[in-house]
């Protein structure tokens, strides 16, 4: 589907073309009508919630629109405009076209003549897809066993992590079952990843501020009631992801330890996963376990060990837990108790001057390397071609 944003100052003008657009239902998805040029960050805003492939573009206001072109290109290589608009004389065919437009639609738009355009946009998105900057900055959360305090590492590193950052970064429950970050951080939100998941296909810059919470610095996304029955398919959890990518320069997870499909996704797409157990014997023989079964998914080589609740004389080794479980230890940290119990009563983050907070800070500082984020472009899906019943080889040819 081929992801299509209007923006039009005129609002019959640009309800005519939405209309056209739904003519081809199946093949162009309509994100959004914008009814005005909208300025630089709130453009910013709009393609970073949707990533349109193409923007149509009205030319009623020759300047606006010639900025506007400027900005999109300043935004996302790749990305197709087609202009638009009530007439098209000279002048408008002039100033698109030196904008570096290429097609033109005026109203009324007629089935072929969009038909014509999108096929020409197509084209062109084929040999260089949009690409729009998207971080790679995701670590996730596994506990090896239930208990092993993998939920109060994940919010206290993502609260050090974020301080001084305020907003980049978002902290996401996925413990369907039995998340805990909305008790923890005394969140009052209604809403949580059940709806996201839900909205994921419509996600956008207005419904996204209505999901999450911002506590500690961060945003935070959390798992809601209880709903074992809560269905979470692939293609949600990724366009979630897709959308989240966009909009944070970085991602924490918190899992169950129940390895469902949807974490496994998270954990593909995560730059680092961190297997949280204690230096006993039952969570060091899950973590072995669970190493094993992250072997066959092809990610143990981002998987290290967190190893928590330290005591001052643990029974094992870092070296004998290494090797024990067949994973580094990325770091340590110590039990606790008082400061860790002292933070879940007042719904606070763990104080930065305790041990366990000192060593969540040095743990956050040295997590995220200041590496640009990635660019992603969107792979076209064989279906639009076959909508137009044109071969992508043909198309090629044509061109
Ligand atoms: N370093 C620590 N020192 C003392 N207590 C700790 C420490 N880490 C966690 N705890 C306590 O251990 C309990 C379990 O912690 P937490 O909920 O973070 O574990 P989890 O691995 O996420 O569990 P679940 O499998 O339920 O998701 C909590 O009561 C928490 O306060
Ligand atoms: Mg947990």
């Amino acid at each position: 589907m081929l992801r299509t944003i209007i923006i039009s100052p005129e609002p019959g003008i640009g309800e005519r073309l939405g209309e056209a657009l739904s003519g081809f239902d199946g093949a162009v998805q309509l994100c959004r009508v914008v009814d005005k040029y909208p300025d630089g960050s709130e453009l910013a805003r709009i393609l970073r919630a949707h990533a349109p492939e193409v923007i149509f573009l009205s030319f009623e206001d020759t300047q606006r629109a010639v900025a506007t072109v400027r900005y999109l290109e300043s935004q996302s290589a790749g990305l197709q405009i087609i202009a638009f608009n009530a007439v098209c004389d000279a002048t408008h065919l002039r100033e698109s076209m030196r904008a570096g437009v290429r097609e033109f639609l005026t109203d009324p738009f007629d089935e072929e003549t969009v038909r014509d355009a999108l096929r020409n946009v197509n084209m062109q998105l084929q040999k260089k897809p949009p690409v729009y900057e998207s971080t790679n900055q995701i670590v996730s959360f596994l506990p090896s066993k239930a208990g092993a305090g993998c939920t109060t590492l994940a919010m206290n590193i993502s609260a050090a992590m974020a301080r001084g950052k305020e907003g980049t970064l978002l902290l996401t429950d996925l413990d369907l079952n039995s998340g805990m970050l909305r008790f923890l951080m005394k969140l009052a939100n209604e809403y949580s990843l059940s709806d996201a998941v839900e909205m994921s296909a419509a996600m956008d810059e207005n419904i996204w501020p209505q999901l999450i919470t911002s506590k500690f610095g961060m945003d935070v996304l959390h798992a809601g009631r209880v709903n074992p029955n809560i269905r979470v398919e692939p293609t949600q959890v990724q366009s979630l992801i897709q959308f989240m990518r966009r909009n944070y320069e970085a991602l924490v997870f918190d899992m169950s330890g129940n390895l469902e499909r949807y974490s496994i996704e998270v954990m593909q797409e995560s730059r680092r996963v961190f297997l949280v157990c204690t230096p006993e014997i039952p969570s060091l023989h899950l973590a072995r376990e669970k190493m094993g079964f992250l072997k066959t998914l092809g990610v143990d080589s981002k998987v290290s060990l967190l190893l928590n609740r330290v005591q001052k004389k643990p029974p094992f080794t870092v070296a004998q837990v290494e090797e024990l479980v067949g994973a580094t230890v990325a770091a340590s940290f110590s039990n606790d108790y008082f400061a860790v119990s002292r933070a879940t009563t007042a719904g606070q983050a763990l104080d930065p001057q305790s041990v366990i907070g000192q060593q969540c800070a040095a743990f956050a500082a040295g997590l995220f390397d200041r590496r640009p984020p990635v660019a992603t472009g969107e792979k076209k899906s064989k279906k639009f071609l076959e909508y137009f019943n044109v071969g992508a080889q043909q198309l090629a040819s044509q061109d």
